[in-house]
This record gives C-alpha cells, structure tokens and sequence, in this order.
C-alpha cells in the first residue's frame, strides 16, 4: 500500500494530537448536552471512534450513510440515503462527524435532511477539509486540518474502498487514479 502514497501529509501522532484537541473542545462545548454524535459511514469511522473515546462526557452514537452517484474521486453532489440514523433527534444537540469536506454537498444535504428532525442544534466535526473547493456557505463548527486539493487517503479515506487502513494520511499517486 505505501507504495501507493506519493507522500504522507498527516501523520498518525500528529492525527492523535488533533483528535485530542477536537475532543476536548467538544467536552467543553457539550458537557451535560449528551449530545448525539453520528458517525457518516463509512469514510470516517476510524475519525469518530477516535474521536469519541476522548469525550469527556456522556454521548449517544449513530450511524449514517449516504450513496454519491459520481467518479470515485470527486463527489457529484447527488446522493441517496443508504443508511438513516436510528435516534430520535428532536430537540437533541446533534453533532455530525464527516471525513473531509470537499465541494460541501455531501455535508449540505445531510445537514438539511437532518435539520427537518429539529434538534436543538446541529453542528459539523470534519477531520479533513478543502476550503479552496466550497461550493456552499455551510458553517462547520469543529475542523480537524485544512488541506489543499489534493486527492487523500487513509485514516478511514478510501480510493475505490481501499486504503482505508492505513495508520496516516496521504496523497494518492495521480497514476493510481488516472
Ligand atoms: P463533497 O460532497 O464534495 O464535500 O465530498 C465529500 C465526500 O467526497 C467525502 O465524504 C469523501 O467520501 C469524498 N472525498 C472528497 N475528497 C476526498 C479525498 O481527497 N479522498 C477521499 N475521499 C474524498
Ligand atoms: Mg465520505
């Protein structure tokens, strides 16, 4: 696999330490809220498990997974619900946790479909976001690290479902994708 990486950008210490800095942020922010954090599967599973165990208060989880129609390297923006979340939100403080945020569709649409629950709020954990790609004003609330656009894996991100294992992040060899 590591092959394949043309060059590792985020490290698995590095990922560590800002994991524990999102996690304590959260604390603070949602400390007796038992908010509910769920996890969009299936990019970033390893994040949010990652994530939560260094949450310093109680916490309900959920799971929910969307189908992109589109190229595996870049998101169309067009999606269908695979998996809907199992809780009840309303009135929950709701905390949604992504992989990356590229062109925001992704993330728009959830965000949406999830706010026609009303919960008491609603925010947006990402490990990985593009802001040189937004295509949305969507306001994300907790941003692991801002990237620039290049095509990563690993950590939870995937190329055609592989690479997921991998302990870091990098960028993917243009050859493997092209
Ligand atoms: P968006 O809708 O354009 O923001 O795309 C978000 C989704 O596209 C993410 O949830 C990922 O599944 C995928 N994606 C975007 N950029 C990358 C990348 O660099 N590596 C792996 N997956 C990516
Ligand atoms: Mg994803």
């Amino acid at each position: 696999m590591i092959n394949d990486i043309e060059k590792i950008i985020l490290d698995k210490e590095t990922i560590e330490r800002r994991v524990e800095e999102l996690a304590q942020k959260i604390t603070n922010d949602f400390k007796d809220k038992f908010p509910v954090i769920i996890c969009i599967l299936r990019g970033s599973v390893i994040f949010f498990s990652d994530l939560i165990k260094r949450i310093d208060t109680h916490v309900e989880i959920d799971f929910f997974s969307l189908s992109s129609y589109g190229n595996n390297s870049n998101s169309s923006g067009v999606v269908k619900i695979r998996k809907d979340i199992d809780t009840n939100i309303e009135n929950r403080h709701v905390i949604v946790v992504e992989d990356i945020v590229e062109s925001g569709l992704t993330l728009k649409y959830i965000f949406e479909y999830l706010e026609k629950h009303n919960p008491a709020s609603l925010s947006i954990c990402t490990l990985l976001n593009k802001p040189e790609v937004h295509q949305t004003d969507l306001k994300i609330n907790y941003v692991g690290f801002n990237i620039e656009n290049k095509f990563v894996v690993g950590y939870g991100l995937d190329y055609a479902e592989r690479y997921r294992n991998l302990p870091y992040i990098g960028i993917l060899k243009k050859e493997i994708y092209s």
